[in-house]
């Protein structure tokens, strides 16, 4: 028999929702907010009233493209951490409501979790899954992490931003060079025609497999003022070799301790995972190192980087074969682990 599972994601500034036949997608829709834009970043307040705006069409319209009934949906699983607490709150309530309604099981997802378990969707566009034990670079707008994973439910960080994230030191570079948030897509488009050796910065000095971005972010802010005191045009005359060398640096950081880490497991089967991966230098980064015959690369397709509801469907699945179940009483949490 088959399993029709609705996924619901709204942690953050993305209202989704899916619906999954076992691992295959049947509808995947995101209604993104354009509401941040001039903000440099999410407005909390701002995210959790566009949620509310947004989560019912996002749903309906996802039944009715998977051409499925209400009724015939077997679980509900949704977002329940880490994130906003407004935003997550939005679809909690909705899920925990509509579970209550349908009298089917209620599915918790861990995001992070959800955005490794993409490799998962079964989509003939996607390259194929990768096999136990891998390594996953989980990249997005508020973590940076290298994954252990050894199976659907059983994942280990084993290195870890102590500062920004990726995505952030992305959008951070952007909105100091005048971008609109958020900056990471821009960055990667002005980098397409950039010089990435044009300007160097600094490489950060943390042990182990952990990472910092924050000094980037710094050295940047003090780069740039230098440089405009001589030239008010300098971002606008240099813009595709600035973002060019800074996405080259956060690249670089990545990749140094990803490589490291691969080292020290012992294993070759890397994947990446999160907003970032989205990103094509990244992208590139790694092709690299499968040419070079150093790993067996996964990267998931574009529309399964950045946040949406596919992948906590898919994540919700593999939970629901476990009869993995949540009460009507669990709350979201904010914070990775949770
Ligand atoms: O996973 P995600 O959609 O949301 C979070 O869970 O945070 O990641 C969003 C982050 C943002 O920081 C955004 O700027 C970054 O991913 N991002 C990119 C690209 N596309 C999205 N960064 C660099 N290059 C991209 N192409
Ligand atoms: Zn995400």
């Amino acid at each position: 028999m088959s399993i029709y599972i609705l996924g619901i994601e709204s942690s953050c500034d993305d209202t989704s929702a899916a619906v999954i036949k076992d691992r295959k997608i049947l509808a995947n829709l995101v209604a993104n907010q354009h509401v941040h834009k001039d903000f440099g970043g999410v407005v909390p307040e701002l995210a959790s009233r566009a949620h509310q705006q947004n989560i019912i069409p996002v749903i309906s319209n996802a039944l009715s493209k998977a051409n499925i009934k209400k009724n015939e949906i077997h679980a509900v699983a949704y977002t329940n951490g880490p994130g906003l607490l407004g935003s997550l709150l939005v679809g909690t309530s909705f899920a925990k409501g509509f579970a209550m309604a349908m009298g089917i099981p209620l599915i918790t997802v861990n995001h992070m979790h959800a955005h490794i378990l993409a490799h998962f969707i079964e989509d003939e566009s996607q390259s194929k899954s990768p096999p136990f034990p891998f390594l996953c670079l989980t990249v997005s707008g508020g973590h940076t992490q290298i994954v252990l994973v050894s199976g659907y439910h059983d994942m280990k960080v084993i290195g870890q931003t102590i500062d920004d994230a990726a995505g952030e030191a992305f959008d951070k570079a952007a909105k100091i060079m005048g971008l609109p948030y958020p900056g990471g897509p821009l960055i990667d488009r002005y980098a397409r025609d950039g010089d990435s050796l044009a300007f160097t910065f600094p490489h950060p000095k943390v042990p182990g497999l952990d990472y910092s971005f924050s000094g980037l972010k710094t050295s940047i802010l003090y780069f740039l003022r230098d440089r405009l005191k001589k030239d008010p045009d300098f971002i606008k005359r240099n813009m595709s070799d600035l973002a060019a060398s800074i996405q080259h640096n956060i690249i670089e950081i990545l990749m140094k301790q990803l490589r490291r880490a691969a080292v020290e497991t012992g294993i070759r089967h890397i994947a990446i995972a999160g907003g970032v991966s989205a990103n094509s230098g990244l992208r590139k980064a790694f092709e690299k190192e499968k040419e070079e015959g150093n790993w067996e690369v996964y990267i998931p397709k574009f529309e399964y980087c950045t946040d949406n509801a596919a992948m906590i469907a898919v994540a919700g699945y593999f939970k629901y074969l476990n009869k993995d179940f949540s009460s009507q009483r669990t709350a979201p949490f904010t914070r990775y682990p949770g």
